[in-house]
């Protein structure tokens, strides 16, 4: 087994894995970021440089900081030559079993023998993951919540072969990026979106049944509850889409109807009104800020 991780090859230059490129670079480990897009890699060069910026401007780090972070984060479009010598592989692909599982052989084939096989899945099944590689002992779920760079918990996600020594690495990795590693085992929805998604969900069945608006649903739980963001606005920055799928996971997945999402969320996705990324959701983030929609559907 591999103690001594230094090379770390994030896949996926999305949201996610552009922050998980970050916490390591910025830890001291070579990474190297893979995407199929070049444009994408560029995006994700270009996020990482600003949001290191802004920490520079905060004094949290010094520009040698920043250089010598950017300096050790290189990129890849072939997934095969960037795991090849990687000890840790982090997957942050789109959240689609097939393209997951595609990925995991694809990995499993190139990688060295021992290099620990982690997928930032917010809901998949890493157990099922696993099972697309031959060594499903060193396949263990590393879930990073958004942004990155600032939220402290790493969901460590054990699948049914997960080895205790593997797991230890990676708590014991998380800790080393700065962050608070806490261990579960692999249910739908793991711990955090099992519990935080029935809460957006029910957020939006009190605005589908008239209950209160959208901003007032939003501040009862930031200023009652002290949540940095309401469920509402939170939905719309994680993307209603990936709420809505994640909704299904957890109702297949536990065989309960009371996690089928709500009929208001459905028809949201349905209409492309995904949240920040699509423009609007809950909100209108068209003018590059959020405002309150004029709808009656939104305000009760
Ligand atoms: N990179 C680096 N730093 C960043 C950053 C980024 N991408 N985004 C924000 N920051 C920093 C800011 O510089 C600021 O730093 P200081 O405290 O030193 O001033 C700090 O974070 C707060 O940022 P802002 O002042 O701009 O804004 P804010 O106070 O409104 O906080 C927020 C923004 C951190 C996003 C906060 O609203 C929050 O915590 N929201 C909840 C986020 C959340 O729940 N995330 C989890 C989503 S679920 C998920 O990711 C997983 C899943 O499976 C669905």
């Amino acid at each position: 087994m591999n103690n001594t991780i230094q090379k770390v090859t994030v896949i996926g230059a999305g949201t996610m894995g552009n922050g998980i490129a970050h916490v390591f670079a910025m830890s001291g480990f070579e990474v190297t970021l893979v995407d199929i897009s070049k444009d994408a890699l560029e995006r994700a060069l270009d996020i990482i440089a600003k949001n290191l910026t802004r920490m520079v401007k905060k004094e949290k780090i010094t520009a040698e900081d920043q250089e010598k972070t950017l300096n050790s984060i290189k990129t890849e479009t072939s997934l095969s030559d960037a795991v090849q010598s990687a000890d840790l592989v982090v997957e942050a692909a789109t959240e689609n079993v097939d393209l997951k599982l595609k990925i995991f052989k694809d990995i499993d084939a190139n990688a060295p023998g021992n290099a620990i096989l982690a997928t930032n899945t917010s809901s998949i099944s890493i157990t099922k993951i696993a099972a697309a590689t031959k060594r499903p002992g060193q396949v263990i779920g590393m879930h990073f919540f958004n942004p990155v760079p600032v939220m402290k918990l790493v969901e460590v996600i054990r699948g049914l072969e997960t080895t205790d020594t593997v797991t230890q690495s990676i708590m014991q990795l998380a800790e080393k990026v700065g962050k608070v590693p806490v261990e579960v085992n692999d249910f739908p929805g793991f711990i955090s979106n099992r519990v935080l998604m029935p809460m957006i969900n029910e957020a939006i069945y009190s605005l589908y049944e008239g209950v209160a608006g959208v901003a007032e649903i939003d501040t009862v739980m930031q200023l009652g509850m002290a949540h940095p963001m309401g469920p509402l606005h939170l939905a719309d920055f994680i993307g209603l889409d990936v709420c809505m799928y994640i909704m299904k996971v957890l109702e297949t997945g536990l065989g309960n109807p009371k996690y089928a999402p709500c009929p208001l969320l459905v028809k949201m996705v349905d209409a492309g009104k995904l949240g920040v990324k699509s423009g609007e959701g809950f909100y209108d983030y068209s003018q590059g800020v959020k405002q309150k929609r004029v709808s009656a559907l939104f305000s009760k």
